[in-house]
C-alpha cells in the first residue's frame, strides 16, 4: 500500500492526465459542467411540457432518489480510480470498461447537438440589440432563422446558425487544448461568478414584470393527478441526470482530476444544490416572463407557446419587445445561456478526450484534435441544417431515456451487485468526507434508485412502443432515436475490446488507488 499523499500533490499519473489546481477550482468546475443549458433552456421547456407545477415533485423526488446519490458515486469512481470513465470502470472490474465507453458515446451524441444550441443562443444575444426578430419571434424563430422545413433530412445549411457554430467549436476546442487546469479551470473561475451575477440580475428584473405571478403559480402550484403519469416521471428523472451531469461519465472524469486527500461528499452537495437552484431560479425566470406573455396576450400560461424546444427562443424575444429595458434582459439572458452552455459542453467533450488519451496514450493536443475536429464536422453537417431541430429533438429526447437512464441502471446494478463496490466506494468517501455516507446511500443505490429507474423506463418503452414521440415519421425515429441509442452501445462495444496501448494503468495496485 502506498503512503498517504497530501491533499494536493499529484502522482506521476496525475501529473500526465492533469489535475485542478485546488477543490475551489474543481468545485466551480463541476458547477460550470452542471449548470447549462440543462438549467436555463431545457428545464423550463420540460416542466411546461409537463404540466409546469406537475412536474416539481416528480423532479425533488428524483434529486433525492437518484441525482445525488448518483452524483457521489461518480465521485467516488473518478477520485478512487483515477481514470477517465473507461479507465475507472475498468479499475474496479476489468469487464466493466464497456459501461465508461457507453458513457463516452453519450458524451459525444450529447455534444453533437449541445453545441448549435450555444451557437442559437450566441446569435441571439446579438440579434437582442436590435431586436432582429421583428414582431413575432415564434415565427422568426422557426421559420426565418432556423428555415425550419417539415420533418426529415436535408442537407441545406443555414449559414446564420453554421458560422456561430463553427465559433463555438473554435473556442471550446482551444479551451480543451490548454488542458485541465488552464482550459476548463480558468474558464470556470472566470465565467462563473460572471453567470450568477448576470442571471440574479435577470431573475429579479423579470419577477417585476407585469403578470410575472400568473407564470409563477403556473409553476409551482402542485397538480396532484399528474403523479400517476409515468411520462412525467421519466422526464424528471432524465433531466436531473442531464442537469447534474452525472450518469454518463462527466463528474467521474472531473473528479479523477482532483487531489487524493479532498472532501468529496462536502463538494457534491455544494455542486448538487447550486445546480438545483440554478435551476429553479431559471424556472422562475422563463415562468415569469411567460406569466408576462399570457397576460399581454390575454391567453393561459400554457397556451402561450407551442413547441417546448423553442420555448426560450420564442418567450425571451417577446418579452425584450415589450418590458421596458428589454434589449438589457436579452443581452443577459442569451449571454448567460451562452457562458452556461460553453463551460458544460467543455466537461462533455472532456469525456471523450480523456477517454481517448488514457486509452491510447494520446498527448492532449493530439486527442483534442482527433476528438474535436470530427465531432465538430459532424455537429455543422447535421444541425445547422434546415432539419436540424428535428433530428435535435429525437436524439435529445432518446438519448435521455434510452441512454443516460439506462446506463444509469446497468451502472448501478454492475457495480452494487457484480462487483460489490459500493462498501469500498462508500469508505473511499468516508475517509475524507465530511458528509458520511450511511447505509443509507448504498441501499439507494443498490435497490431503491435502479428499481425505481427501471420502471420508468419499462413503462417509457411501452408508452413510446403505443404511441410514437411526436409528429415524426417512424423512419426518424428509428434512425435518431433508437438507431442512436442501440449504435452507441455497438460502437462502446466495439472500442472496449481493443487492446490499451499501455495496460499499466489496468493492472496498478489496489494501493494505488487510494
Ligand atoms: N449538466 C449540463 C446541463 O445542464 C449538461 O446542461
Amino acid at each position: 500500500m502506498s503512503s498517504p499523499t497530501p491533499a494536493d500533490a499529484p502522482s506521476g499519473h496525475d501529473h500526465r492526465r492533469g489535475s485542478f489546481s485546488s477543490r475551489s477550482v474543481f468545485i466551480l468546475a463541476a458547477i460550470g459542467s452542471a449548470v447549462g443549458l440543462g438549467n436555463i433552456w431545457r428545464f423550463p421547456y420540460v416542466a411546461y411540457e409537463n404540466g409546469g407545477g406537475a412536474f416539481l415533485l416528480p423532479y425533488l423526488v428524483a434529486l433525492l432518489v437518484a441525482g445525488l446519490p448518483f452524483l457521489l458515486l461518480d465521485y467516488a469512481l473518478g477520485h478512487k480510480y483515477r481514470g477517465s470513465a473507461p479507465l475507472s470502470y475498468a479499475r474496479a472490474g476489468r469487464r466493466s470498461e464497456l459501461i465508461g465507453w457507453w458513457q463516452v458515446g453519450i458524451c459525444f451524441v450529447i455534444a453533437v447537438y449541445y453545441a448549435v444550441v450555444i451557437a442559437w443562443a450566441l446569435r441571439y444575444t446579438f440579434f437582442s440589440v436590435e431586436r432582429a426578430w421583428g414582431s413575432d419571434p415564434g415565427t422568426y424563430f422557426f421559420s426565418s432563422f432556423l428555415r425550419a422545413g417539415d420533418p426529415g433530412v436535408t442537407t441545406d445549411i443555414v449559414p446564420g446558425v453554421a458560422i456561430p457554430l463553427l465559433v463555438v467549436w473554435l473556442v471550446v476546442l482551444l479551451v480543451m487544448a490548454l488542458g485541465v487546469q488552464k482550459g476548463i479551470g480558468a474558464t470556470a473561475v472566470v465565467f462563473i461568478p460572471l453567470l450568477v451575477l448576470a442571471f440574479l440580475v435577470l431573475v429579479v428584473r423579470s419577477l417585476f414584470l407585469p403578470g410575472a405571478l400568473d407564470g409563477l403559480d403556473a409553476l409551482f402550484s402542485p397538480q396532484w393527478g399528474a403523479l400517476g403519469d409515468t411520462a412525467v416521471w421519466a422526464a424528471a428523472f432524465g433531466q436531473i441526470f442531464f442537469s447534474l451531469s452525472v450518469g454518463f461519465g462527466i463528474m467521474i472524469t472531473y473528479a479523477s482530476y482532483v487531489g487524493r486527500r479532498t472532501d468529496m461528499t462536502g463538494a457534491g452537495l455544494v455542486v448538487g444544490l447550486s445546480n438545483c437552484s440554478f435551476e429553479l431560479l431559471a424556472g422562475i425566470g422563463v415562468f415569469s416572463a411567460l406569466g408576462f406573455m399570457a397576460r399581454a396576450n390575454g391567453v393561459a400560461v400554457d397556451e402561450v407557446v407551442s413547441d417546448g424546444i423553442g420555448l426560450a427562443f420564442v418567450a425571451f424575444p417577446a418579452i425584450i419587445n415589450e418590458a421596458p429595458g428589454g434589449a438589457a434582459i436579452g443581452l443577459l439572458f442569451f449571454g448567460s445561456l451562452v457562458f452556461a452552455g460553453i463551460t458544460s459542453l467543455i466537461s462533455i467533450i472532456e469525456v471523450v478526450i480523456s477517454a481517448v488519451r488514457d486509452k491510447f496514450e494520446l498527448s492532449r493536443l493530439t486527442a483534442t484534435l482527433a476528438v474535436g475536429v470530427p465531432t465538430a464536422v459532424l455537429s455543422l453537417a447535421m444541425f445547422s441544417t434546415t432539419s436540424g431541430i428535428h433530428v435535435l429533438d429525437i436524439v435529445d429526447h432518446f438519448i435521455n431515456r434510452f441512454g443516460i437512464l439506462l446506463v444509469a441502471v446497468v451502472s448501478m446494478v454492475v457495480l452494487a451487485w457484480a462487483l460489490r463496490a459500493l462498501p469500498d466506494l462508500a469508505d473511499h468517501l468516508n475517509r475524507d468526507g465530511s458528509v458520511p455516507l450511511g447505509v443509507w446511500w448504498r441501499v439507494m443505490l443498490a435497490f431503491v434508485t435502479p428499481s425505481v429507474l427501471a420502471l420508468i423506463l419499462v413503462q417509457e418503452l411501452r408508452a413510446v412502443l403505443d404511441e410514437p414521440y411526436g409528429d415524426y415519421p417512424g423512419w426518424m425515429l428509428g434512425v435518431f432515436g433508437w438507431g442512436g441509442a442501440v449504435a452507441i452501445v455497438v460502437v462502446a462495444f466495439g472500442v472496449a475490446r481493443v487492446r490499451w496501448r499501455d495496460t499499466t494503468p489496468l493492472t496498478a495496485t489496489e494501493g494505488e488507488f487510494r
